[in-house]
């Protein structure tokens, strides 16, 4: 029986974070404070809870923060003004909208409004462009960037492996390819999707098993090589009348199944989600790093 390592994104996180502080006094020292602005429009709930923890990130770390609450009825006109006044403030050095916005925004118009040198999220396709093209003054999505870095910090090197990333989405799954395949881990990549035949058998061919397509439990033990590491990008609310807020988060994996059959998983949640925040933080002080030429 081969024992799993639980991979604990909290610890990482915590880790990563505590590195983030030294950078910060140490630009604050130079008279640079790293600065952020978070905007929310509309009411969804999951939405608030991530925006709300993004700013207490940035309170806790002493970067400077914004956050920007807009009415669902905000229109794109208004939106996109707030964005070029962000652009133009001096104070922020990164800009993040929280996605997805309400169905009358176009979010890909609102992302081309964002300077490129300011998006942390990494969305612009000026900074697509560049994770394509391996140019490191560019900005990686932060989900899969915490990824990379679980791996890293748990010394799983992709290189020469088999990664097999299920979900095709611009936050999550293209980027994730690009940076598994990149010279920097050097594995070879498989994308599958909702239309990919014989899922099961394709992701037993998987040494890393990467879900990112926000379907409660659809990786089941038939996905699963002995020995593969699986990683969970996975955050659903189900229906649990037992939990005092009537449902429960879970991943894309069916954790109980799959877990005893990994060498490492992240669990969820605990695993990429902490993560994710830790790289938002990590972003804005590259960004105030590259505005002051460093
Ligand atoms: N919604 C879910 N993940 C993300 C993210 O990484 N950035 C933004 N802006 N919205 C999200």
């Amino acid at each position: 029986m081969l024992s799993t390592t639980i991979i604990d994104g909290k610890e990482t996180s915590r880790k990563t974070l505590q590195s983030l502080a030294e950078d910060i006094e140490q630009l604050k020292r130079q008279g640079h404070t790293p600065g952020l602005a978070v905007v929310l429009v509309g009411e969804d709930p999951a939405s608030r809870v991530y925006v709300n923890s993004k700013v207490k990130a940035c309170e806790e770390l002493g970067i400077y923060s914004q956050k920007w609450t807009l009415p669902t009825e905000t229109t794109q006109e208004d939106l996109v003004k707030l964005i070029r006044q962000l652009n133009a403030d001096e104070r922020i050095h990164g800009i993040l909208v929280q996605s997805p916005p309400p169905r009358h925004i176009d979010e890909q118009a609102v992302i081309l409004n964002i300077d490129p040198r300011k998006d942390v999220d990494g969305f612009h396709p000026v900074n697509v462009a560049k994770l394509v093209l391996e140019d490191p003054t560019g900005f990686v999505p932060c989900t899969p960037l915490g990824c990379m870095e679980l791996l890293r910090s748990y010394g799983i090197s992709p290189q020469g492996k088999h990664a097999v990333v299920i979900g095709r989405s611009m936050i999550v799954g293209k980027p994730m390819a690009h940076l598994l395949m990149s010279r920097q881990a050097n594995a070879t990549v498989t994308i599958a999707h909702s239309r990919t035949a014989d899922l099961p058998a394709l992701c037993r061919t998987a040494d890393i098993l990467v879900a990112a397509v926000g379907r409660p439990g659809l990786v089941t033990a038939d996905f699963i090589k002995p020995g593969a590491v699986v990683l969970d990008v996975g955050i659903n609310r189900v229906e649990d009348p037992t939990r005092p807020r009537g449902y429960r988060i879970v991943g894309d994996v069916d954790y109980g199944s799959v877990q005893p059959l990994c060498s490492a998983i992240t669990p969820v949640p605990g695993g990429v989600g902490p993560m994710t925040i830790a790289m938002l933080m990590s972003n804005t002080v590259k960004a105030c790093k590259l505005a002051c030429g460093m």
